[in-house]
Formats: C-alpha cells, sequence, structure tokens
C-alpha cells in the first residue's frame, strides 16, 4: 500500500490472511440461518485475537468488539451467508468474500491497536466487527436487532460501514455514491377466489384465472402511468398458481411479486395502486380478493452526512483515481435494516476481472477477481483509520 495511512508488512500479511479465509470459507457455503460451520470459523479465529465475543442470543453470526479505550465506536458488518440454489448452497454472491475482508481487516486493526498499546497510544475509534447472518433473504440484519444487539453491546456505534462486491466494476476501483444505492422493497400475495366449477358450465362458475390474467396486465401501468418516470420502481409478478389441466375453472388464483423503489413515496403509492387494482378487478369479474403485502427492506440510502468521510476512506485505500461513481441498483441489501438505527454508509468494490466479462450475483459463474481483498480489507481499515 502507497498510503501512509498504513503499515504495509502489516497490510500485507492482513490481506495474505484474509485470502485464506476467503479459500476455507468458499469451501463451506451454508444457507440463512443455517451458518453454523461458518460461524464456528469465525469465532475460531475471532478467539485469536484480543476481541470480546458478544453473545446475542443468535445460534448463527457473530459480533465482537475491540476496545480500543476511545468514546467512540465505529462499527464494520458483513454478510456471511451463500445463495441457496437447487443443488444446495454455493457463494454465488461473494459472501466469502466479504467475511474474510472483515477477518483482515480485524487482523490489521488488532496488531496496529497492539503496537500503539504499547507506545502509549490507540485506534482512534473501537470498532465493533458484526458477522450478520442471513443477508439473502434480507432478515438477518433485523433478526440481529430483535434480539437486542443495541443494547447488549458496550457502546452503541456512531457509524456502520458494510460492503458488496460488484462484478461489473474492475477489481482495483470502489464506488463512492451519494444518495440512494440500493431499492426498498415489499413483497405482495394476491389470492382471487371464484366458484369452481365445470369447464362446460362456464356461465355458473367464477374463474379467477381471467381475472388473473387482467390483473397481471393492468399492473403493468402502476410504473408505466402512476409513477414519475424519474423516480426508478420495479412492480413484477414473480409467480403464478392456479388450476389444473383439466376442464374446471379452479376456486382460487394466487400471485406472488414484489415492489422496489428508492423512494419511500413512490413505494407507498405502488403499494396503494396495486391494491386498489386487485380489487377493483376481483369486483369486476366477482371474486372475492386478498391482499397481503410484506415489507421486506427499506433502501439503502448513502447520506451527504456519512459521504466525506466514506470518501475519504475510499481515497486512503485505492487512491483518487480508483475512486468513482456508478449508477444505483434496484437490487436490495438489508444493510438498510441497519442504517434505520446509526448512520450508515455502504461501498461497492469492483470484483471484475479487468478486461473480462465478469457474471453478475447469483449466476452459477460468479466469482470475486483473486485480488479483491486487497482492496477491500485496506478499505475497511481506512473506515476506521482514516
Ligand atoms: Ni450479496
Amino acid at each position: 500500500m502507497e498510503n501512509s495511512c498504513f503499515d504495509s508488512a502489516i497490510m500485507k500479511k492482513s490481506v495474505e490472511l484474509a485470502e485464506e479465509h476467503r479459500s476455507y470459507l468458499h469451501t463451506i457455503p451454508e444457507k440463512a440461518f443455517e451458518e453454523y460451520q461458518t460461524t464456528a470459523y469465525i469465532r475460531k479465529v475471532c478467539e485469536e485475537y484480543p476481541v470480546e465475543i458478544i453473545d446475542i442470543g443468535m445460534e448463527t453470526g457473530l459480533v465482537c468488539w475491540l476496545d480500543a479505550g476511545m468514546e467512540d465506536t465505529i462499527a464494520l458488518r458483513t454478510d456471511i451467508d451463500a445463495v441457496p440454489t437447487e443443488h444446495g448452497p454455493h457463494h454465488f454472491c461473494g459472501h466469502d468474500a466479504h467475511t474474510a475482508t472483515l477477518l483482515g481487516a480485524m487482523h490489521y486493526l488488532c496488531t496496529i491497536n497492539d503496537i500503539l498499546c504499547g507506545k502509549g497510544k490507540s485506534l482512534p475509534h473501537n470498532v465493533l466487527f458484526i458477522f450478520q447472518p442471513a443477508e439473502e433473504g434480507t432478515r438477518g440484519a433485523r433478526a440481529m436487532l430483535d434480539h437486542g444487539i443495541l443494547n447488549k453491546i458496550p457502546m452503541r456505534p456512531s457509524r456502520i460501514f458494510g460492503i458488496h462486491n460488484r462484478p461489473e466494476v474492475d477489481c482495483g476501483d470502489i464506488i463512492v455514491h451519494r444518495g440512494p444505492l440500493m431499492s426498498e422493497k415489499s413483497v405482495f400475495e394476491i389470492k382471487l377466489t371464484g366458484r369452481p366449477g365445470h369447464g362446460s358450465l362456464p356461465h355458473k362458475n367464477i374463474d379467477p384465472i381471467v381475472a388473473a390474467g387482467t390483473l397481471i396486465c393492468s399492473m403493468q401501468t402502476i410504473v408505466s402511468r402512476n409513477i414519475d418516470p424519474f423516480q426508478p420502481a420495479i412492480c413484477t409478478i414473480n409467480s403464478v398458481t392456479g388450476g389444473k389441466p383439466d376442464n374446471s375453472a379452479p376456486e382460487t388464483a394466487v400471485l406472488t411479486g414484489y415492489i422496489r423503489s428508492f423512494s419511500h413515496e413512490t413505494h407507498k403509492h405502488m403499494e396503494e395502486r396495486l391494491r386498489s387494482l386487485a380489487e377493483g378487478i376481483a369486483e369486476a369479474y366477482q371474486c372475492r380478493c386478498e391482499v397481503e403485502i410484506t415489507p421486506m427492506v427499506p433502501a439503502v440510502v448513502n447520506t451527504d452526512e456519512m459521504y466525506e468521510p466514506a470518501y475519504r476512506a475510499a481515497v486512503a485505500a485505492v487512491g483518487e483515481d480508483h475512486v468513482k461513481d456508478s449508477p444505483p441498483s434496484l437490487a436490495s441489501e438489508d444493510f438498510a435494516v441497519w442504517g434505520t438505527k446509526i448512520p450508515s454508509f455502504f461501498y461497492w468494490v469492483g470484483s471484475g476481472t479487468p478486461g473480462k466479462d465478469s457474471a453478475p450475483w447469483h449466476d452459477p459463474a460468479f466469482c470475486v477477481d483473486p485480488h479483491y481483498t486487497e482492496v477491500s480489507v485496506p478499505l475497511l481499515c481506512a473506515a476506521v483509520i482514516c
């Protein structure tokens, strides 16, 4: 590392260790809330360092605290779970590289703090390391908060930083984006109930399949006709279930899907429109209708207040030429839930191999460039030190 913020020999060692952790973690992918081996491995590594492991009463995930004797604490959060697939869980989102990054940063920060202590000094902040389970499905951050993490740690952090790899961005670059970065998401289920009966007597039946077809088409007007074209938004159907391949009208048809947006106001408006279209169309087609909308996560928003320190840390990690901006994404990330409690900043760290077309998140061909941790470890350290 060229930057004077870092001790280059200790950083080199921290990155080497992160690489070892990543190689191992890659071999034990586990799905949300079942990250038992992963948690055991993280615990074993944390026990090698002068950090306090804090039990928040969860079976997976881990929280630990580096006490630098300071009045202020910065939290660093990683996700630890793998992507569930038909063939079992796989690290197709790179959370193994994220976990390895945080373990590498722990090595660096603990080592530097020890050296500083020897000189009667310390790191500028205490550090809370959060190894969060279940990012896939966006339930892990909420679970940690529900388990009272903020009441069980020695000090509430003044800021929290998180990272995610980004295969579309060259490894070596860091995306520091101001404003909304990832979307608010809610999921919905719409159940249309008609009157089942023989297919030869359509006038005696109430067929929910036809109502479902109309609703699917009408819903497309929510984004195209009800939402400001300058507000990114998605309202999509993910599954349609109803009926069997025989000659009867079924009793029910069920549609599921999700709504995504950056603006909460837009989100609420889409939910209202969805409900009103479903109820109106159901009534017009003589069906009954139940609409269930479940909020999943708020939007990840990088505030102006957090932008400056976050930018400074990125420059310290890779130099100004490699700190970039990019358009946001309508994918969601439950780091947003931390942001509802603690001032937060979320980085994307380039993980694509320069000159190559890298597979996107969750693609079976997904992989993280081998030099990724050379950027991600210094970045998290810089968020604490620089
Ligand atoms: Ni991910």
